[in-house]
């Protein structure tokens, strides 16, 4: 097992009611901003449950920051902060509401001259204000993480970003607020966080037993009750574990001291950043095809995931890798995700090409756990989600 230090300092506030408890964790003189995405919560409740909680709070909303947060509308977000002179962030959304707020704490306190740089430049975050989640839809993991994701549609560019000062103090989880999604967002969010234990997982054995049995528990977990929740979203248990599955698979506990490989992520934002293909969806498109590029290096570790996971016992190592990813992908399609990109798009010629040359020129030339995937096999593994 490597090295490692690990410190996650996010309180959860995990159930039923637990709303109505934020008042004892946000100061009482904070001054908020209030985010939240295009009116969701106007329509289920969680507004008014939020509202009810911090009454006596001085609160300026700023609502519609959109799926995939967009760099523009969150620039306007930090110069309200800076007007009203704000100094708390409660995002109360999914991760792309949480991933805004992440963004705007550290824009408002950024001193260069284009916010942009935190991402593009990766310069380094100096200062944050503090930020407080309630969290309305399981996937990314972002209520407890200290990273973010942000999109400019003027230059179809999507990229991620993190730091220490990112985490939130405080999330909310209250599994209720799974009752109001729509299929869609449900599949969505199984996926992705199905996707971010496979890219802390799916590397080779490294002598992590008990980062493997964590992982494998989020997926067997994921697997167990993404039916349930597909099909009555108010079923309380099967919510409370699809909820907590997420927050755990990107929480950072299951990569210490282990190797990883974000290539599906990475190569997944270039389909949403080019296509706007739902986060979840480019996941799954890619990572069928990911695997079947990684065979040699990962076929290790798909047969222990097809072993444990899905219950293949017979066969070589490379049957039941073999097995092991057409199980993946008979999953997602079986909460309704297509996976290829004409499924999505007439327009995929040329993507792959144009994927790869976007890597090559921020200097991304070796995905992977040992740096090896380069941008020409990143055109490989495209042209393969194509189509059938
Ligand atoms: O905007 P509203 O009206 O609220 O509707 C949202 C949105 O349309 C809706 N929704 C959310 N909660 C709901 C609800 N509808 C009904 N009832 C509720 N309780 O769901 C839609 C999607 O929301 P969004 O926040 O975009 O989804 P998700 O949580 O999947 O976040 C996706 C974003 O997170 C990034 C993705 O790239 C994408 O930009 N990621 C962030 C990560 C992180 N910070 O660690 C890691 C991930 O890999 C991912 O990249
Ligand atoms: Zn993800």
């Amino acid at each position: 097992m490597n090295n490692f230090k690990y410190k996650n300092p996010t309180k959860i506030l995990f159930g039923k009611g637990e709303i109505q408890n934020l008042s004892k964790e946000i100061p009482a003189n904070a001054k908020i901003l209030m985010l939240y995405g295009g009116g969701s919560i106007k329509r289920n409740g969680i507004y008014e449950q939020v509202t009810e909680a911090l009454k006596g709070y001085k609160i300026v909303e700023f609502g519609g920051i959109p799926a995939n947060p967009e760099y523009e509308i969150l620039l306007q977000a930090i110069d309200i902060i800076k007007k009203e002179q704000l100094d708390y962030i409660l995002a109360v959304g999914g991760g792309s509401v949480i991933d805004g707020a992440k963004f705007i704490s550290a824009g408002v306190k950024y001193e260069g001259k284009e916010p942009w740089d935190l991402l593009a430049k990766r310069e380094p975050i100096q200062d944050a204000l503090p930020m407080a989640t309630v969290l309305t839809l399981p996937a990314t993991g972002s209520e407890m993480n200290s990273g973010a994701v942000v999109s400019r549609r003027a230059t179809k560019e999507k990229l991620a970003f993190g730091s220490p000062l990112l985490y939130p103090q405080v999330s909310v989880l209250d599994p209720g607020v799974v009752a109001s999604l729509p299929k869609r967002q449900l599949a969505n969010g199984i996926v992705d966080a199905f996707m971010h234990t496979m890219e802390q997982y799916m590397t080779y054995p490294a002598g992590g037993y008990l980062q493997d049995r964590f992982a494998e528990g989020i997926l067997q977990t994921l697997k167990a009750v993404a039916a349930k929740v597909l099909e009555n979203p108010q079923d309380y248990e099967a919510a409370s574990n699809f909820m907590w599955s997420c927050t755990m698979a990107l929480n950072g506990l299951i990569a210490q001291g282990v190797p990883t490989d974000w290539g599906v992520h990475a190569i997944g934002h270039e389909l949403t950043a080019l296509f706007g293909i739902d986060h979840a969806q480019t996941l799954s498109i890619v990572a069928p095809a990911y695997y079947q590029h990684c065979f040699e290096h990962k076929k290790e570790k798909l047969a222990q995931y097809a072993e444990r996971v899905w219950g293949v016992n017979k066969g070589t190592t490379e049957e039941k890798a073999r097995k092991g990813i057409a199980q993946t992908e008979a999953f997602f399609q079986s909460l309704g995700i297509a996976t290829k990109l004409s499924a999505y798009t007439d327009n995929y010629e040329g993507v792959a090409e144009k994927v790869a040359q976007r890597f090559a020129n921020r200097g991304w030339l070796g995905l992977g756990e040992h740096r090896n995937i380069t941008p020409d096999d990143v055109i490989t593994i495209l042209k393969n989600t194509y189509k059938k």
